[in-house]
């Protein structure tokens, strides 16, 4: 008896597994949500006047997650602070969090609530996953008490994380990722003493989890790709755009493409801090994307994405290390794109090929415009060095962008809007660092799906001429290894927290 029902067990399960992992792709939905902010104040509220917000916000994603489910999504991503914002001190925000275990509990937190003492926030979402049958990731407050004998333990006796958690279509809790690169400002929270690396495997495929600022840096970002193999990031982010290069929709995209993966981003949208810009994002190309400064409603954006990647290998200086200089002589000048110090070179005729360099670098471009319009002027720039200001991280940029005005010294500017579409570019680095993301940004910050690729020689180049006004066109490369070895001046490091102080971003 026993024995038979194992058989029809086991053989149904053999089935299930089979009929399961014939699913090749799968329905992602990433939700941009408008969040309802609690009062700034210095005064902690009360549990109850906390959870009374965290539940009107959940309100709202409730609605995201019941449509998502019932348009077919296997997954929804939510932003992070989506819960309750990000206006907070140490003592502030401790009314918001709970206590999130291990995922190795195994627990249900619908159907077990009160296992780990008042969890309300995480029983509703796991509801929320159990009841739509959908994944359901969220980014809330972890709190821990520290050991007695642990000289790093806060004055108050905790660690206070920001932190990811994911619930499967049954609503156990399968993944909990502390954020590792806490942005400046975000006092509230700490990093854990070490990266997480946080992955669980679906049967649409193997997923990592990060969030926000951590898209910068090494830990533990590239290591869920190269060497834990996941097919889908998961990102909740509460993204300040910033241009030419570090606006959301743009660097999400690039991340994705560079890294060969699948990358959902979901931001909060809150356009008088600039935070807008939510995507679903394949290595080939955007699936679906969202950018608006315009109204305060929040977006629901669904795909469908392949389960499984197999990733192609780029060599991203192959191709520039292979030919001459393509320069034709213009003059060099010097301009600050965000703080760096770029080497800039004026694309003067309607077509041209450009060589221009900085330190190690060199970037080469051939373009032609539509048109060589005399109110717009664009220039080819070159960066090699430590960028300093809100994170320390070393970038190797070669860009293509459009001037502030006709006036060089605007060159590397924010600029939104343009006129000046291509008929073609191709551009390519010398870089040192295999670690190069790929943007191609139209007016009114718009992607350009399908309009771009790259080869495995590292050439950036367009397949067509673009649908619209080009901001940038840039690759963006990322220098892990030299973020500490080298040699920013302790003035220079002086400077940029001073600038730090008065300025405010990601
Ligand atoms: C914010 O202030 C309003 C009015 O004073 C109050 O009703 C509400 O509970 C407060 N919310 C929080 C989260 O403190
Ligand atoms: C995920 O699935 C892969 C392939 O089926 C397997 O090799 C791996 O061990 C699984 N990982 C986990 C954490 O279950
Ligand atoms: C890229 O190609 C160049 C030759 O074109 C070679 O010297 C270099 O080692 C390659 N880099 C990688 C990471 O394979
Ligand atoms: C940029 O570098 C140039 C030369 O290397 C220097 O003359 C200029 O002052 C620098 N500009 C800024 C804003 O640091
Ligand atoms: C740029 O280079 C391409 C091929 O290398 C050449 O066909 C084209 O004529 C060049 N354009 C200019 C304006 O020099
Ligand atoms: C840092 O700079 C100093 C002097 O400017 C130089 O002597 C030293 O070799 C540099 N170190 C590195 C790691 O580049």
């Amino acid at each position: 008896m026993i024995s038979s029902q194992l058989l029809a067990y086991v053989a149904i399960s053999a089935f299930c597994i089979l009929n399961v992992s014939a699913m090749d792709t799968f329905i992602a939905a990433v939700y941009e949500h408008s969040v309802i902010l609690p009062n700034a104040t210095l005064n902690p509220a009360s549990h109850e006047e906390a959870l009374a917000l965290m539940n009107q916000n959940l309100d709202v994603l409730e609605g995201a997650i019941t449509s998502a489910a019932k348009q077919g999504a296997h997954i929804i991503v939510t932003p992070e602070d989506g819960i309750y914002g990000w206006v907070f001190t140490r003592e502030t925000i401790y009314p918001y969090l709970e206590d999130i275990p291990d995922p190795q509990v195994n627990w249900i937190p619908c159907n077990d609530p009160s296992r780990f003492g008042h969890t309300p926030v995480q029983e509703r979402l796991s509801c929320l996953a159990k009841k739509n049958s959908i994944y359901v990731v969220a980014n809330i407050g972890d709190k821990k008490p520290c050991e007695a004998n642990d000289p790093q333990c806060p004055t108050d006796g905790r660690y206070q994380y920001n932190t990811n958690v994911v619930f499967d279509s049954e609503g156990k809790l399968v993944a909990r990722y502390h954020k590792q690169n806490i942005f400046m400002g975000e006092d509230q929270f700490n990093s854990p003493k070490k990266a997480e690396v946080v992955t669980f495997n679906t049967t649409f495929g193997k997923f990592g989890i990060f969030t926000c600022f951590d898209i910068l840096f090494h830990d533990p970002a590239v290591i869920l790709v190269k060497d834990f193999h996941v097919d889908t990031i998961l990102f909740p982010t509460a993204w300040m755009n910033v241009l030419p290069h570090l606006s959301a929709v743009e660097f999400h995209s690039a991340w994705a493409m560079g890294m060969g993966v699948n990358f959902l981003a979901a931001n909060i949208h809150h356009p008088l801090r600039k935070m807008t810009g939510s995507g679903i994002y394949a290595p080939d190309s955007p699936r679906a994307f969202h950018y608006d400064m315009k109204t305060e409603e929040g977006k629901l954006l669904l795909s469908e994405l392949d389960s499984h990647l197999y990733r192609s290998v780029v060599n991203w200086s192959s191709y520039a290390n292979s030919i001459e200089a393509l320069s034709t002589g213009n003059q060099e000048f010097k301009g600050t794109v965000f703080f760096d110090n770029f080497t800039f070179m004026e694309l003067k005729g309607v077509t041209g090929n450009y060589t221009v360099c900085h330190r190690d670098l060199c970037c080469h471009l051939s373009y032609k415009m539509s048109e060589k319009r005399s109110d717009e002027v664009y220039a080819l720039g070159a960066f090699d060095g430590l960028h300093t200001v809100e994170g320390t991280y070393y970038l190797q940029i070669c860009t293509m962008l459009k001037c502030g005005t006709t006036d060089l010294k605007t060159c590397g500017e924010s600029v939104e809007a343009a006129s000046t579409r291509f008929e073609m570019f191709s551009l390519s680095g010398t870089f040192g660092t295999q670690y190069v993301f790929p943007e191609v940004l139209l007016s009114e910050v718009q992607l350009a799906p399908g309009e771009f690729q790259v080869s495995s020689d590292g050439r950036l180049f367009s397949l067509k001429p673009t649908s619209g006004p080009v901001l940038t066109v840039t690759l963006f490369g990322r220098w892990y290894e030299k973020d500490w070895t080298s040699n920013a001046s302790s003035e220079l490091r002086a400077q940029a927290l001073g600038l730090m102080i008065s300025h405010s971003g990601l």
